[in-house]
């Protein structure tokens, strides 16, 4: 077996409670995309739905097929990508609601709505990201036909902000105002801007729904402050071979760590292919009865190598589990020392990772 991946459900559910409690009487939905970032988004999102989250965002149609099969009729499924051509269809059979980011997506959502009678959506405005929705000459264009545009049921009007984790950078508030603006154009139609970070903007950025994927998981939202969400992975290594080496001996591809003591090494099954990225070679670490302990030399494909000469032998032993994302060193930390993000982290976690769920729905 490769690594272990547990997954605390009640976790989740708390940090998405945490989340709705600190915007009410905003609402809280929840961005479940790229498999709810690696944790499983069947299973992330039946957890949330059990505990009153209604809205729910991905960002692909098969993403939102998937999640269709699995949550209650009740739970609004957005897909922030939109259709592609030729797609349409499958949206409105799925009961799937599109965010609609350029005129391409709206012709085409108009087109269906007058076959079937009224089709809810969402329309994204571009408001300084540069990345995807309307643009703000597209917008003043077309704001009025938009407003009045009988085929489609506006869900919501959506913005997303570029720079919501630098708290005093002023691409914030320009976007804010931007979206304000827009949304006097669609007045009774919900407003959404603020993701995980932006949450932390203030109450001027939830409008009336505020969509967090990341915080959700425990990553930080405020970078360089304390993380106010709880950590809801953990994983695990389970340990191959112990070996005694002596001062002078190299580790691993490249022998790019050499011994400076005698030793015991621990190798443990887990490696890039599981998604514990490469660049954690000689930086990461991991624990062993609440000890903290070096990874020596390159991470490689199903292996890593940690030094335990200083851990209890009862426990560094074949067998036993050496722990590479926990409470202490949690998503976040993980990516400092790759030189990512902790959302990299995350959803680099592969397929390979046999994973356990706490905390189930009924449980919850
Ligand atoms: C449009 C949109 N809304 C919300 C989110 C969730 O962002 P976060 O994971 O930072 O909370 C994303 C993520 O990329 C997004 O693209």
């Amino acid at each position: 077996m490769g690594a272990i991946l547990e997954i605390d459900l009640a976790g989740v559910v708390a940090n998405w409670q945490l989340l709705a409690a600190r915007v009410a009487p905003a609402d809280c939905a929840a961005v479940v995309k790229a498999d709810a970032y690696g944790l499983g988004a069947p299973q992330v999102s039946s957890a949330l739905a059990a505990a009153g989250c209604r809205r729910f965002f991905v960002a692909t149609l098969d993403e939102g097929i998937t999640l269709r099969g699995v949550l209650p009729t009740s739970c609004e499924i957005a897909v922030l990508n939109g259709p592609v051509p030729g797609s349409v269809e499958e949206f409105v059979f799925h009961r799937l609601v599109p965010v609609l980011n350029e005129p391409g997506q709206i012709a085409d959502w108009a087109e269906i709505g007058r076959q079937f009678g009224r089709l809810p959506a969402m329309l994204h405005v571009d408001t300084g990201m540069t990345r995807l929705g309307l643009t703000a000459r597209e917008f003043e264009r077309l704001a009025k036909e938009l407003s009045l545009e009988s085929a489609t049921r506006w869900r919501a009007l959506i913005s997303h902000l570029a720079c919501a984790d630098q708290p005093g950078h002023p691409l914030n508030d320009l976007q804010r105002r931007r979206f304000a603006a827009q949304h006097r154009h669609f007045s009774g139609v919900p407003a959404s801007l603020a993701a995980s970070s932006g949450i932390f903007l203030g109450r001027e950025f939830h409008f009336d729904f505020v969509r967090p994927g990341a915080a959700l998981y425990g990553i930080n939202p405020q970078p360089g402050a304390s993380n106010p969400m709880g950590q809801v992975v953990r994983l695990k290594g389970r340990i191959v071979q112990i070996r005694e080496v002596e001062s002078g001996e190299s580790v691993g591809y490249g022998a790019t760590h050499v011994m400076d003591h005698p030793g015991r090494l621990a190798t443990v099954a887990v490696g890039y292919a599981d998604g514990w990225l490469r660049s954690l070679s000689q930086r990461g670490s991991g624990r062993l009865g609440g000890e903290r302990l070096p990874l020596l030399g390159r991470v490689s494909m199903d292996l890593v190598v940690f030094d335990v000469s200083t851990a209890d032998p009862s426990l560094a032993r074949p067998g036993g589990f050496i722990e590479l994302l926990d409470d202490d060193y949690g998503v976040d930390a993980a990516a400092v020392d790759a030189g990512t993000i902790g959302y990299e982290i995350l959803t680099a976690l592969s397929r390979r990772c046999h994973r356990v769920y706490r905390g189930m729905p009924d449980q919850c």
